[in-house]
């Protein structure tokens, strides 16, 4: 990683400001927090998306049928959930599963054919062998390791039924930009640092279409490239992307902090002047994305 453009950040800690991460009450790494300041950021970022994709939430050729289930592995709020809810037939059973239900939405804003379970994406429910018709997975770069990933893949092959599809989508790990000091900022060599020092996937996109055919998945395509502006240069959806993008490192603080600042930033004063130079020169400099790849794969009719 470069650091040479950079600006350097050194100013005093200020202390954390007292939010949940579920990596403090358990055993996974999982480094956002669940809290509702998270739920209303994903709430927006997955309003986002939607709008980024033209409105579409399922890319895999697929139509439902009476019975059949989708299931949002790693659903956060589910927001993605309760949307597509929406727009398939009430006879579909939508399921989330989630390591930490302190984000669900409440039962009186839950569908009735939507239910949310607590549990790991990589150790599903052992019942569930040839059951779901479609998975849906995105942004679990901040938690899982490699060994997560494989188990993970080869549990949602396990779970779906012959014929069925899932969904990948996760972020690029660079920022897009024509800047070279935003391509090498701080904020987002600490994103990958802190995926390096617990060990998840920083890279995930390069790896994802193979690791998916490595568990059989077959028909196996990176489907869509999107890009979120950061800047109010890109209207109201630059200005949501740069705040959503804002509101996601500052999940990162004390992760950060707990890590000493990972050798890049000097303290909760410095990470806070890190961000606001982020932020003024992503209002600053046009054309400047956050990327997402999305990959696909069907488990073949017979093996
Ligand atoms: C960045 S959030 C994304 C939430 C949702 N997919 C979305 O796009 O809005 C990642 C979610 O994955 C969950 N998560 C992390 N590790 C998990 C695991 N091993 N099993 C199930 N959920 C997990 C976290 O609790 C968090 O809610």
């Amino acid at each position: 990683m470069s650091r040479s453009s950079s600006p350097v950040f050194t100013q005093r800690n200020e202390g954390d400001s007292g939010r949940f991460y579920i990596s403090e009450v358990s055993e996974f790494s999982y480094y956002l927090p669940s809290d509702e300041t998270e739920r209303e950021r994903l709430n927006l970022q997955s309003q986002l998306f939607y709008e980024l994709f033209d409105n579409r939430y399922i890319l895999p050729p697929i139509s439902f049928k009476e019975g059949d289930i989708i299931l949002d592995s790693g659903t956060g709020s589910g927001h993605w959930l309760s949307s597509v809810a929406k727009h398939v037939p009430e006879t579909v059973q939508l399921r989330g599963i989630d390591i930490s239900s302190r984000i669900f939405p409440p039962p009186s804003l839950t569908p009735p054919n939507v239910t949310f379970k607590t549990g790991s994406i990589t150790s599903l429910p052992k019942e569930w062998n040839n059951y779901i018709s479609f998975i849906h997975q995105r942004l679990l770069i901040g938690s899982l390791q490699e060994h997560h990933w494989k188990k993970s893949l080869s549990e949602m092959y396990r779970v779906l039924v012959p014929g069925g599809w899932v969904q990948l989508q996760e972020p690029n790990w660079t920022l897009t930009s024509p800047s070279q000091m935003i391509r090498d900022h701080t904020a987002y060599a600490l994103k990958n640092e802190l995926c390096r020092k617990r060990l998840t996937v920083w890279d995930i996109v390069k790896h994802l279409a193979s690791w998916l055919e490595q568990a059989g998945f077959v028909n196996v395509e990176l489907v869509e490239k999107i890009r979120l502006p950061l800047g109010s240069w890109g209207g109201e959806r630059g200005r949501f992307g740069l705040k959503n993008i804002l509101e996601l490192f500052r999940g990162f603080k004390k992760p950060i902090m707990d890590g000493g600042g990972l050798g890049l930033v000097g303290g909760g004063g410095a990470f806070d002047a890190m961000l606001n130079d982020l932020k003024a020169q992503c209002e600053a400099t046009p054309e400047t994305y956050y990327k997402y790849s999305v990959f696909i794969g069907q488990k073949p009719y017979s093996s």
